[in-house]
């Protein structure tokens, strides 16, 4: 039996997982790491604590699957999209990794855009600059850190940073380097105009393939890390979310999916690169070879749910500790007693800024509508809610733009509670479906390394012949009306509080 290893590279930590050929998982291990916000709206990660994590967790999938490394086939590597691992001339990391959800680059996306023109940008990128992404990040280092953006030689993906210490390639494949603002998604390559235009040197990126491509081997140092056979294949692999996309069957018009992890995310498939018309959606390369996507991202979705849990559940920390049980079950089974639309209570999950619908870095999160009735129920569930709404703006933005949804399939920690399922249906209007694997963005690439290395013939057939849809959550007509009332109140609080947040931003930053 030939078995393959997907390993993704997430914000809270990395997960690994050993499939067999005929996609079943055999073992799975994770490993957390901190995230560091030394600034408001900044977020940055060690890219040593990446690949820490990659060997442990390697190590550990080996040993619990109790297989030989020689029988692993291929490897396939995905990660959090869009942050930056400086590297310098003897590829050694300068400074922690910017990630996608940091926020301190507004002047340098405002300079990017000026420089080489809106219409070009788009032209080009099919995109806008947005904080979030990796160009405006380079050009911060080269404005507020000179010294160490004078020692630059690389610019590295954080899943790419894993690749070269395991297989010694500087590669990426092109779903990831679509998040980068350096990147033609209708081309497939570089957009060198751009890297020209801002003066990023070319040599600093990294090759690109095509995600099931192999992009290199093992090699002796990193199987010794590892545990891995020396020479074992390590495919191109996806940005989290296409990878997630192919781990949950998103390979064709109509299949959507609705993933809430850190961050929250309405994907849809598309044979050709689709451009929303005033760019609220991501047009980016799919990891199905010379197929696209388009993707609405909120920044804080199970981030907003994670904030909640270590700041105000200390309780519920404690008795899931002492009953073995996840504290989220006992927030959500809270949640769960209070009604439909929380008595008015909305929540705005802008903790770290947003992306979708509105790229604005200095939003926040607001609890509004508190009464003396409200209580950690009608917070908890309306913090659900709040993400629901949010991942609905996606929704109401493909629906506008004609992209066809006939089945969602809800994915990320945040689909294994039923609540939040049902509330995300509720919203939505759209049934949610759950399939038989739930292992996001390290299943799919695995299947990803499964196509590159012959296990599989295409993308499509390793999803057909391992994923199937197992349950369905319907919409409820009722709650369904209550809450596209309580949207509208939701849509209504950010347009009048835009001008607050950035005064708030002016006042705090100085
Ligand atoms: C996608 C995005 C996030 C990160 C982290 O554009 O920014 O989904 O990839 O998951």
């Amino acid at each position: 039996m030939r078995y393959l290893i997907g390993i993704d590279i997430g914000t809270s930590g990395t997960k690994t997982v050993v499939v067999d050929e005929t996609g079943r998982v055999k073992a799975r291990a994770v490993a957390e790491y901190p995230l560091y916000t030394p600034k408001p709206q900044w977020s940055e990660q060690e890219p040593e604590d990446w690949w820490q994590a990659t060997c442990r967790t390697v190590r550990e999938v080996l040993e619990k699957a109790g297989i030989d490394a020689g029988d692993v086939a291929g490897i396939g590597l995905s990660g959090q999209m869009h942050g930056s691992v400086f590297l310098d001339e003897n590829h050694q990391v300068i400074r922690p990794a910017l990630l996608w959800n940091d926020q301190r680059t507004q002047n340098e996306c405002d300079w990017i855009t000026d420089t080489v023109g809106r219409d070009r940008i788009v032209a080009l990128l099919s995109n806008p600059v947005l904080t979030g992404f990796t160009a405006p990040k380079i050009l911060w280092l080269r404005n507020h850190e000179p010294e160490r953006y004078a020692r630059v030689r690389r610019v590295l993906l954080p899943k790419d940073f894993v690749r070269y210490r395991l297989t010694g390639e500087f590669a990426t494949e092109v779903s990831d380097a679509s998040g980068t603002a350096l990147f033609n998604v209708k081309e497939r390559t570089w957009a060198w105009e751009v890297l020209d235009a801002i003066g990023i040197p070319r040599d600093w990126m990294p090759a690109v393939y095509e995600s099931p491509e192999v992009s290199g081997r093992i090699t002796e140092a990193a199987a010794t890390a590892t545990g891995l056979r020396p020479g074992t294949p390590v495919v191109g692999g996806g940005g989290d979310q296409a990878a997630g996309a192919v781990g949950n069957g998103i390979v064709q018009t109509g299949v959507v999916s609705s993933t809430v992890g850190t961050s929250g995310v309405v994907f849809a498939f598309s044979d050709t690169p689709v451009v929303d018309p005033q760019l609220r959606l991501h047009t980016f390369c799919h990891a199905v070879p010379g197929k696209w996507h388009l993707m609405g991202v909120m920044l804080s979705a199970g981030g907003s749910l994670q904030w909640y849990r270590d700041t105000f559940c200390q309780a519920e920390q404690t008795v899931a500790a002492t009953v073995g049980r996840d504290p989220y079950e006992l927030i959500c089974a809270g949640a769960a007693t209070a009604p439909a639309g929380s008595e008015g209570l909305i929540f705005l999950p802008y903790l770290t800024g947003e992306r979708t619908p509105y790229p604005d870095p200095n939003a926040r999160g607001v609890l509004f509508g508190l009464t003396r009735r409200t209580n950690r129920a009608h917070v908890a569930r309306a913090i659900l809610e709040g993400v629901a709404y949010g991942l609905n703006d996606s929704f109401l933005i493909m629906q506008g733009l004609g992209v066809p949804i006939r089945e969602v399939r809800a994915s990320g920690g945040g689909a294994r509670s039923a609540l939040w399922r049902q509330i995300l249906a509720d919203v939505t209007g759209h049934a949610h479906v759950t399939i038989n694997v739930d292992e996001g963005p390290a299943f799919g690439v695995a299947l990803l390394a499964g196509v590159g290395t012959g296990v599989y013939p295409s993308v499509e057939a390793a999803c057909a012949a391992t994923i199937q849809p197992v349950d369905r959550t319907e919409p409820c007509t009722v709650n369904h009306a209550a809450y596209r009332r309580l949207h509208a109140v939701y849509q209504a609080l950010y347009a009048h509080l835009k001008e607050d947040f950035a005064t708030v931003t002016q006042l705090i930053n100085g």
